[in-house]
């Protein structure tokens, strides 16, 4: 417990997130399915057209996984090139955390799947479940291990197969999800600060407006939850939209205050890919250009967890992040929850 606090950007108030060493993201990677679905391939299954899910969303295509590829596998996949990338092997990992809402099965749990597969066999696994809002809540988990000196390496991974839980008669959700994988390796760095700060919410009272009703022990799976179509995700979009603008915005301002940072002093912020005219909102709100904002959603759609995780590592292998530059995460998702955080990379 006896590493000096980072040099720059503390903010007294929030001492918490200093209370041990720091903490830093010393790799990422991810994966995504091969398979493309276009927006035309979507106007053959429902009333839809290229037009309104462009305009509306800004999405062009998604990535659907294969029938025998399942959510450990593209985290899998996702984990291996982000320890590549940090030059770590799976020996060295100490945990693993999954965040996903579409685990391989109920139990086990995919972080156990991961480790077998990847075979880090001296880590601990579980998962976590906070939605889109997963991966960043799996990082501050992931932090305090670090932090506390619990664990020397933790890997984070989001990963989702979003097509498994999609209605595809339902033009209004059907259009906007897609499936992939994001990964982040931490572990404490003396040259580097890495987390400066990361901050949740949640707000249990509106979990309706964004949920799969089925298959847990309120509706557990039968003919009638099957034929009620119940394991399908549902969606209060407009409820939803309004909500995650309104929480992006203080979440990302909340990070930034607890830093004591102006906008204009983060190089690259990465929210949440769920809806162009979302992010557009937040940008603005926040007071930040458009060309800070990173985007990938056109390529994707919404991949809830693995969304910000594959995205941080698009805009690190794109040059938009350099190190020593200041990045703001900012995620919403189903709870409702939401988080944002600071890193300097
Ligand atoms: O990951 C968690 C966070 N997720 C989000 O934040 C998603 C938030 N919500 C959204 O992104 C937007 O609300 C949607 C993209 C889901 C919908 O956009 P909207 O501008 O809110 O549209 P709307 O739901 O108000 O629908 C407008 C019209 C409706 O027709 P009527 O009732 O006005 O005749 C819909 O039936 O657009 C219709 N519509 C469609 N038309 C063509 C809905 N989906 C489609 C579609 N194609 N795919």
């Amino acid at each position: 417990m006896n590493s000096p606090a980072p040099k720059s950007f503390v903010n007294p108030r929030a001492r918490h997130n200093y209370a041990g060493r720091p903490c830093s993201i010393i790799g990422v990677g991810s994966y995504v399915p091969e398979r493309v679905l276009t927006n035309a391939d979507l106007t053959r299954m429902v009333d839809t057209s290229d037009e309104w899910i462009i305009t509306r969303t800004g999405i062009r295509e998604r990535r659907i996984a294969a029938p025998d590829q399942y959510t450990s596998d593209l985290a899998a996949a996702a984990a291996q090139k982000a320890l590549e990338n940090a030059g770590i092997t799976p020996q060295q990992v100490d945990l693993i955390i999954v965040a996903t809402i579409t685990p391989d099965m109920p139990f086990p749990n995919t972080a156990c799947l991961v480790q077998q597969k990847i075979g880090a066999t001296r880590a601990a696994a579980f998962d976590i479940e906070a939605a889109c809002s997963g991966f960043i809540y799996a990082l501050e988990i992931g932090q305090q291990f670090i932090m506390s000196r619990t664990y020397e390496t933790v890997l984070v991974i989001g990963a989702e197969k979003l097509s498994t839980i999609t209605d595809w008669q339902d033009r209004n959700t059907c259009v906007l999800f897609g499936d992939g994988a994001g990964a982040a390796v931490l572990q404490s760095r003396p040259d580097s600060h890495g987390l400066l700060t990361t901050c949740m919410g949640a707000d249990g009272s509106k979990g309706s407006l964004l949920c799969m009703p089925g298959g847990g022990s309120r509706n557990p799976a039968t003919p009638e939850s099957v034929q009620s179509r119940l394991h399908y995700l549902k969606m209060d979009g407009k409820e939803t939209f309004k909500n995650a603008v309104t929480a992006m915005v203080q979440a990302g301002q909340e990070a930034l205050r607890r830093c004591a940072l102006d906008i204009k002093q983060i190089k690259c912020i990465i929210p949440h890919q769920a809806n162009q005219r979302i992010l557009d909102a937040v940008a603005e709100r926040l007071g930040a250009t458009p060309e800070q904002v990173f985007m990938n959603l056109d390529k994707y759609g919404n991949t809830s967890a693995a969304s910000v995780a594959i995205a941080l590592d698009e805009a690190v292998r794109q040059g938009r992040i350099q190190r020593g530059d200041l990045v703001l995460l900012v995620v919403f998702g189903a709870g409702f929850t939401w988080a944002a955080a600071v890193i300097e990379w």
